[in-house]
């Protein structure tokens, strides 16, 4: 089993490279952003909680957001070859109870793939996206809000898993294939 934390700060790439992820190995994908989306769009109890820390670039907090991972986690059965944690962890605490989780079920994280793309194309990435998808969160002033959100609550999960000795660097700039490959690579070698 191949459980894969794919990380990075908004408009990273997550998303892009997750489905070209499933599509080669066959893993499951948890998106914590897309669920709290769907969410707010069926228009749900959770959905009207999370829609205000969205807009306005802050974090759901950590409990409610480990309850959902949990059962999200469990839907899969236990018969996958592994799941995609794509948004999440997003903090210390949610680092440990992912870990906590995974350890109670006999599973583990295998790797944490960071995409590193400076802040300057983040921020050309997202506008442009909010320009063609209307996403709320796409405008300048929240992505500020998203990116000092990640830098002071979601960067020091680098060196928590840095220790944990499963920590892997990628270049997230450029062509989607050469990311692509080199996110092979390390999954390859799991
Ligand atoms: P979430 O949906 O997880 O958003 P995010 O982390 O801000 O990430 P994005 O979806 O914006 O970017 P991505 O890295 O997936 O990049 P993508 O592939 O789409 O979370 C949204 C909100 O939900 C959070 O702000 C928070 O409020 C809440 N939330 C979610 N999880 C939470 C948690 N665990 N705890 C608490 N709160 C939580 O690519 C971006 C764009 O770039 C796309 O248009 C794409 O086409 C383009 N692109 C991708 N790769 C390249 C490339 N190589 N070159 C050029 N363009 C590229």
């Amino acid at each position: 089993m191949k459980n894969i934390v794919i990380f990075g700060a908004p408009g990273s790439g997550k998303g892009t490279q997750s489905d070209k992820m499933i599509a080669k190995f066959g893993l499951e994908h948890i998106s914590t952003g897309d669920v709290l989306r769907s969410e707010m769009k069926n228009g749900t109890e959770l959905g009207k909680t999370a829609k205000g820390y969205i807009d306005n670039g802050q974090l759901i907090p950590d409990e409610l957001m480990v309850s959902i991972l949990a059962s999200v986690y469990d839907s899969f059965g236990k018969e996958h070859k592994g799941v995609i944690f794509d948004g999440f962890p997003r903090t210390i605490p949610q680092a440990e109870a992912l870990k906590q989780m995974l350890s109670e079920r006999g599973h583990q994280v295998s790797a944490m793939i960071e995409l590193d793309v400076p802040e300057e194309e983040l921020m050309k990435r997202l506008v442009l996206r909010g320009q063609q998808s209307g996403r709320s969160d796409d405008n300048e002033e929240t992505i500020k809000k998203r990116l000092g959100v990640y830098h002071s609550q979601t960067a020091p999960l680098i060196e928590w898993y840095r220790r944990e000795g499963i920590h892997h660097h990628i270049d997230g700039l450029g062509e989607l294939d050469r990311i692509f490959g080199d996110i092979s690579a390390v999954i390859e070698a799991l």
